[in-house]
C-alpha cells in the first residue's frame, strides 16, 4: 500500500487518482489545512477502496498509527505549504511545517523500515538560473525560505540513504497547470498565487484589472517566462518513479517541466481565448525574485522514467476553466 501524504491537495489528488487506476493500495494522509475534505470524497466516490486518515506531520504518534495499521510499502510525499510570499513572512511556519514534518515522517519509516519514498521537490531549489533550461546539475541556492525547505529536505534525504538506506527520488517541478478533464478534481487554493487560476479567477471577480508584474524583463514581449506542466502529465510521473524506486532501489532527482518557455502575456492571451471574454489587464510593478526566465529541462525524467508529456498548455487551461468554473457555482449554491 501506499501512503500518500498531502493527498486532499491539488497536485497530491491526482497522483492518488493516476495510481488508484493502476490498481495500487492508497492511503491519504492530510491535516486539511490547504486541502479539501471534497476532494477526498470525490475520490473515494470513484475508488471507495482509497483510505483517508485526517492527521499531521508534526504530531509524531498521527505518523506512526499510520505505519501500525496500514501495510506500507512505498510513500509519495505531497504534504507542505509552498506560498512564497508567507514563507518570507513567517519561516518559522515553513521550516516548521516542512523540513520538521518530513523528519518526522523519515524517522517513522525508518523506524517501520519502509525505506523507499518519492518527495514533491521545486524548481525554487535553484533559485536565480545561471543558465537555460535548468538540468539537474545546475547550482541550488533557493533565494526563499519556501525554495530553503525543500532543498534541506533534499539533503535530509541524502543523509538518511546514507545512514539508514532510505531511497528517495525527489521530483522537482516546474509550474503545475491543468484540472481534471471531466472537473471532477482540479486546483482549489484559498490563497491562490498560481498565474492561470488567477486570471481566471479574475474574469469572475472584476474588482480590479488582472495584474501583469513587470513588462521590462529581457524576454520577447517583456514578460517573465515560466514552464507550465499539466498536473495529469505530472502524476505519470509519480506512478512511473514509484515503479523506478521498485525496480532500481535508488535515490535520484528529476525535474518536472516540459523545456518550453511560455511569457505571462502569452498566457493571459490564451486564456482570454479559451475564456472567450475580455479581461481587462494593469502592468503592475515587477516582484522581487522573479528571474525573466525559468525553464526546465526533463530530459533525464525522459530518458530514465519514460515520461511523456501528453497535455498542451491550452487543453490544461480549458481544463483548468471548468474546474472554476465549477467552484464559482458551487459559492453561490
Ligand atoms: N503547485 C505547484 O505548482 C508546485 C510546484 C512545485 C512544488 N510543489 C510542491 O508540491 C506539493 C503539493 O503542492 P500542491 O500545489 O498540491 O499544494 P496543496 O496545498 O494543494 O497540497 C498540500 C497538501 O498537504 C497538506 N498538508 C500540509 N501540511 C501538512 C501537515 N503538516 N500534515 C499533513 N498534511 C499537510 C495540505 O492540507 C494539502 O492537502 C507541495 O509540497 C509543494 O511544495 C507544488
Amino acid at each position: 500500500m501506499i501512503l500518500v501524504t498531502g493527498g486532499a491537495g491539488y497536485i497530491g489528488s491526482f497522483a492518488v487518482l493516476k495510481l488508484s487506476m493502476q490498481n495500487e493500495k492508497i492511503v491519504i494522509f492530510d491535516n486539511l489545512s490547504t486541502g479539501h475534505i471534497e476532494t477526498i470524497n470525490t475520490l473515494k466516490k470513484i475508488n471507495p477502496d482509497i483510505c483517508f486518515v485526517q492527521g499531521d506531520l508534526n504530531n509524531i504518534s498521527d505518523i506512526e498509527n499510520i505505519f501500525k495499521k496500514y501495510e506500507i510499502s512505498e510513500v509519495i510525499h505531497f504534504a507542505g505549504l509552498s506560498i512564497v510570499e508567507e514563507s518570507i513572512k513567517n519561516p518559522s511556519k515553513y521550516y516548521k511545517n516542512n523540513v520538521a514534518g518530513t523528519v518526522n515522517l523519515l524517522n517513522a519509516m525508518v523506524k517501520y523500515n519502509v525505506l523507499k519514498i518519492v518527495f514533491s521537490s521545486t524548481a525554487s531549489v535553484y533559485g536565480e538560473p545561471e543558465y537555460t533550461p535548468i538540468d539537474e546539475n545546475h547550482p541550488k541556492k533557493p533565494v526563499n525560505p519556501y525554495g530553503k525547505t525543500k532543498l534541506i529536505i533534499e539533503n535530509i534525504m541524502d543523509d538518511y540513504d546514507k545512514a539508514y538506506n532510505l531511497k528517495s527520488i525527489r521530483l522537482r517541478y516546474f509550474n503545475v497547470i491543468g484540472a481534471d478533464n471531466l472537473s471532477r478534481i482540479g486546483e482549489w487554493h484559498d490563497t491562490e498565487t498560481h498565474l492561470i487560476p488567477n486570471i481566471i479567477k479574475s474574469a469572475y471577480i472584476k474588482t480590479s484589472p488582472f495584474k501583469i508584474f513587470g513588462d521590462d524583463y529581457a524576454t520577447p514581449d517583456g514578460t517573465c517566462i515560466r514552464d507550465y506542466i499539466n498536473v495529469c502529465d505530472l502524476a505519470d510521473a509519480h506512478y512511473l518513479a514509484i515503479k523506478y524506486l521498485r525496480k532500481e532501489n535508488k535515490t535520484d532527482v528529476f525535474n518536472l517541466g516540459t523545456g518550453t518557455g511560455t511569457s505571462v502575456k502569452e498566457i493571459f492571451n490564451l486564456t482570454r481565448g479559451v475564456l472567450g471574454k475580455d479581461i481587462p489587464f494593469e502592468i503592475a510593478p515587477k516582484r522581487k525574485g522573479d528571474p525573466a526566465i525559468l525553464c526546465a529541462s526533463s530530459k533525464k525524467a525522459q530518458e530514465i522514467l519514460g515520461w511523456k508529456i501528453n497535455h498542451s498548455i491550452k487543453e490544461s487551461i480549458k481544463t483548468a476553466y471548468l474546474w472554476e468554473d465549477k467552484l464559482q457555482k458551487l459559492k453561490t449554491i
